[in-house]
Order: structure tokens, then sequence, then C-alpha cells
């Protein structure tokens, strides 16, 4: 594995590779990684002849104040290793003054896709989000991005943009990878102490619960949530940021669930902000299929 902690020699290896023929793919990522980038790796890693180059950035602008900018896992080394094994091609680890070399005064904003959910919870952050990916972009000039399905908003935030802006960029989805008690995998889970894992554990119950009641036949997105945020409560979640069903493809409200729907949750658990969703296709005769957000 090659890596780059300067952007010009990046270029240059990037290049070099585009010549040689086969895409360019870009895993963008903050570290600490763990199976859930895995998944992403390895969707980029089946691209025919593709250069596989994995981002390792903590972007601050993406964090509002008061957040877990100072306290996010940071284990450059280990994150390295883990690449190596993953046979990434590249690996680029910037500092903040190779990213931020001056006040940022230049930013990308996507409108209505981020009003609800993490964006209404966390002003500024997919302001901060869709900046740095436009920054790794054109860093890396990927044919292929790979983000996870658990940060569903942020995928179609940084779809819609990539579109809007005629970036020449495929976006793609790796699906979430979850733990054996269910935990949706994230660099914030080892934050969690013991005593704070089954609580945690109880947001995917919340999920399956809400496609047990659907299955079932409750289309009133209402009930539904109901039901969700009742079963968080019982299981002592310190907070419920949100916990809402929308529509999958454009993150508006529901009246009556049908078609492509997004079951979207965010907690606190403690201190530790977990954020998860189930996306599911539900039919007009009642079935209900797990589904990729695209
Ligand atoms: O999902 C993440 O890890 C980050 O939001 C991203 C996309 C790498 C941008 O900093």
């Amino acid at each position: 594995v090659e890596i780059f902690d300067t952007i010009a020699p990046l270029r240059e290896f990037v290049a070099e590779r585009r010549r040689g023929g086969g895409p360019i793919v870009l895993v963008p990522t903050m570290g600490a990684l763990h199976p859930g980038h895995g998944a992403c790796v390895g969707l980029g890693r089946r691209i025919e002849g593709g250069t596989l180059v994995v981002s390792i950035f903590v972007n601050r602008t993406q964090f509002a104040p008061g957040e877990d900018l100072a306290t996010y896992p940071r284990t450059p080394e280990s994150d390295i290793e883990q690449c190596r094994r993953w046979d990434v091609d590249a690996v680029f680890v910037p500092g903040e003054s190779e990213m931020y070399p001056s006040a940022q005064r230049t930013w990308v904003s996507v409108e209505e896709l981020t009003d609800p959910l993490c964006g209404r919870v966390r002003p500024g952050h997919f302001r901060g989000v869709a900046t740095v990916v436009t920054k790794l972009f054109n860093v890396v000039a990927p044919d292929v991005a790979v983000f996870g399905q658990k940060d569903a908003q942020q995928a179609l935030v940084i779809k819609e943009m990539a579109e809007q802006l005629n970036m020449p960029v495929e976006v793609r989805l790796a699906p979430i990878v979850r733990e054996p008690d269910g935990l949706a995998m994230s660099s914030r889970n080892r934050y969690l102490s013991p005593e704070e894992r089954p609580r945690a554990a109880a947001v995917y119950g919340a999920l399956l619960l809400g496609r047990e009641r659907i299955e079932a036949g409750e289309r009133n997105p209402a009930r539904v949530v109901e039901a969700v945020v009742r079963h968080l409560r019982a299981a002592g979640v310190d907070e419920i940021q949100y916990a809402e069903l929308r529509d999958a493809r454009d993150l508006c409200t529901l009246e009556k669930i049908a078609g492509k729907v997004i079951l979207a949750v965010a907690v606190k658990v403690g201190k530790t902000r977990l954020i998860d969703n189930a996306v599911w296709d539900v039919d007009e005769t009642g079935g209900v299929a797990d589904a990729l957000l695209f």
C-alpha cells in the first residue's frame, strides 16, 4: 500500500494508474476503521481493474461546537495496517493544513435533503461533509466513490451533490454491517461501556419492531414511529434525537407507508451518539423487503 499525506504526489500516483487504464475508486473515511468500512472497501475492490484509494481524515468542519471532534478516535497506524490487509492500493492521510490550508470561505451546501434528521440535529454538519467530499473528489478524481448506507442521509446528499454539480463520479453504497447483537458498526461504538451496550443494541431491536408492524399491515407512519419510540424508551436510551419514517428517495415525509421507505433513528446512549436505519420496499400486497437506498 502506498501512503500519501500530501496532495501533489497522490495526484501523480492516480494519474499514473489512470494511464494504465482501469477506474479509480475512492472510499472516504474518518479512520478508526471497522468491518463497516471493510464492506465499502470490499465493494470497491470488486470493481474490475480498479485502483483503490482510502482517505483517512477527521474533518473538523462537519463537527458542531460541543460535539466529539476532540475525542473522535484517531488510530492512523492500525488503520494503515488494516488497509494493507484489505489490499488497498493507496491511503491518503492528510494533515489539517493540507486539507484546509487557509480559512475556509468556500462551501458546498445541499439544500432541502439536509433539512430533516441529522441536518436538523447537527446544523452545518452536511455543509462540512459536502465540502470535504468535494475536496477529496477534486484531489483523487475518482470514477467511483463508495459510502456506507448507515449514513443514509449523507449518501443521498453526496449523490445529489455529485449529480447536480456534474461531478464525473458514480456514488455507490455498501450495506450496513452489524455486530452479533445487531448494533450497526461505527467508529463511535468504542466509546460504549459494557453496561451501555445492551441499550445501544436496542436501536436495532427498534428497527426490527418497525418492520414487524409494517409486515402486520400498519400503514400509518406515526403509529409505527410511536412503537419504535416506546421500544427505545423502555430499553432506557438516554436521548432520542429522532425516529422517523420517510420516503427513502428524497427524505420527504410520508402520508402512508408504501414504496421505498426509510426508518431512521438517532439516539444517545450515555455520551455516545448512535445513528441507524433500515430501508424497505413495501409493496401493495403488504410485502416488506430489505432494500438499498440506491
Ligand atoms: O462518513 C464519514 O466518515 C465522513 O462523513 C466522510 C464521508 C469521510 C467525510 O468526512
